[in-house]
């Protein structure tokens, strides 16, 4: 979400007169983009920020811009903390990156429900795999998030816009789709989400349409149904679990238990034999016990995700978790986060090694970036597969692969022949 943002803003940019440039010392503007959701990235942001005054001084009319959450979340803040800094912007005003630069006014953090009316352009990164939002903001309030708080309510849009987009898209030669919300399953525009898939699917050009994130509590069997029958609908579900104790799940205001979650996994997977199933988890939450813990662990084995994205529970502002008793040492939370990793890249490894000797049809995405003799591209199921060297295959291609080893990472193939 966060990068599609960048890519809007560029495409606001550029609409207002601005090219990009590759060298920061050559940049009139500079817009950091930020990312709150875990306290890491906000030290990495800060460390950065803090070199454009320099730069600033040797170039007296650079402008320096601060967007996304971290801008929405400490507001004149960021001005207070970097005086040097020019503009704030939240993830709300992206449409307003152009009035900015006009020198309106200094921070643009105010809440701002037509963005999901508005058709804004977008500068995307290639030209095989696009964005596409299709709703705004979140009101799940999980209790450690921020989100809510930086992205505001949430607001569906219009189907139409987004239909017209993608067949934009398609005629530019774009073949992958990527919806994106943050709860995809509380889509609410005149069609429902699984009829606005159905739209999607009949656009000719687009090979390929995925969608992410989608909250357990929500998901329903209308949109099993539409990923089991629309062809372009890709086997692959970001189904976030965070924890394998319900007692934690419920502190967590998630509003399922693990139970109900794993019914809905094996509901999946009835149903789409084939699926890749990816979650989130967040390790060491505010007073979770050893037990929990070992909940979670089990519940890794016991489901076999295709993959996870892992973290260690940190405190953000305004959050009801960071109000809560029983937040555990850093080391706790390292040492649990460490065995769910080990954990999980076994299983990943397992996941991608039963996949040796089948065949996987592969959109081609560019040269591979650990080995650029290769190219790259990802499976239906999302996992990445490394193309042995063929003078046939291009960006852009759906093509056969047999899959001749499965490593933790990454698969690698050798193309058969174009679909
Ligand atoms: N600490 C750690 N991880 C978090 N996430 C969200 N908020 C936090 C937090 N405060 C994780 C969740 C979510 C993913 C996008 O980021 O797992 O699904
Ligand atoms: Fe955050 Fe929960 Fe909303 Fe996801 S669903 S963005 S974790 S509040």
């Amino acid at each position: 979400m966060n990068v599609h943002d960048s890519e809007r803003m560029l495409g606001v940019l550029r609409q207002a007169g601005y090219a990009r440039v590759d060298d920061p010392l050559k940049a009139d503007l500079i817009v950091f983009n930020t990312c709150g959701i875990r306290e890491k990235a906000e030290q990495k942001f800060y460390s950065l920020l803090g070199r454009t005054k320099t730069m600033k001084r040797d170039n007296p009319g650079l402008k320096v811009a601060v967007a996304g959450c971290i801008a929405q979340q400490q507001g004149a803040g960021v001005k207070e903390r970097a005086p040097y800094v020019d503009y704030v912007i939240g993830p709300q005003n992206i449409d307003r990156v152009g009035d900015a630069l006009l020198g309106r006014k200094g921070i643009f953090t105010g809440d701002n429900p037509e963005l999901a009316q508005k058709d804004l352009p977008a500068e995307r990164d290639g030209y095989v795999k696009a964005w596409v939002n299709v709703m705004y903001g979140c009101n799940n309030f999980c209790s450690y998030c921020i989100v809510p708080y930086t992205r505001g309510r949430e607001r569906s849009r219009p189907a139409d816009n987004i239909l017209s987009e993608i067949k934009g898209l398609a005629a530019e030669g774009f073949k992958e789709i990527t919806l994106l919300g943050q709860n995809v399953n509380s889509y609410r525009g005149e069609l429902s989400f699984p009829e606005l898939l159905r739209f999607i699917n009949d656009i000719e050009g687009i090979e390929r349409i995925r969608f992410v994130t989608s909250h357990p509590k929500d998901l329903e069997e209308g949109l099993i149904m539409a990923m089991r029958d629309l062809e372009k609908v890709c086997e692959h579900i970001h189904l976030p679990i965070q924890s394998g104790s319900d007692r934690v799940l419920k502190h967590m205001n998630r509003k399922y238990t693990f139970d109900e979650y794993l019914r809905k996994t094996e509901w999946l997977r009835k149903a789409i034999p084939d699926i890749a199933i990816t979650t989130d988890i967040i390790a060491g939450f505010p007073g979770e016990t050893g037990d929990d813990h070992k909940a979670t662990v089990s519940a890794l084995k016991e489901i076999g995700f295709d993959g996870i994205y892992a973290f260690k529970y940190s405190i953000r502002p305004m959050t009801r978790a960071a109000e809560m008793d029983g937040h555990l040492p850093d080391e706790v939370k390292s040492e649990r986060l460490l065995e769910i990793l080990s954990l999980q890249d076994q299983i990943t490894g397992a996941r991608n090694k039963a996949l040796q000797d089948t065949i996987q049809e592969v959109l081609v995405e560019g040269p591979s970036e650990s080995d650029p003799e290769k190219m790259t591209g990802r499976t239906r199921t999302n996992k990445i597969v490394n193309i042995l060297p063929s003078h046939h295959v291009v960006s852009g291609m759906l093509l056969k692969v047999r899959i001749l080893k499965g490593q933790r990472h990454s698969l690698e193939g050798v193309a058969i022949n174009g679909l």
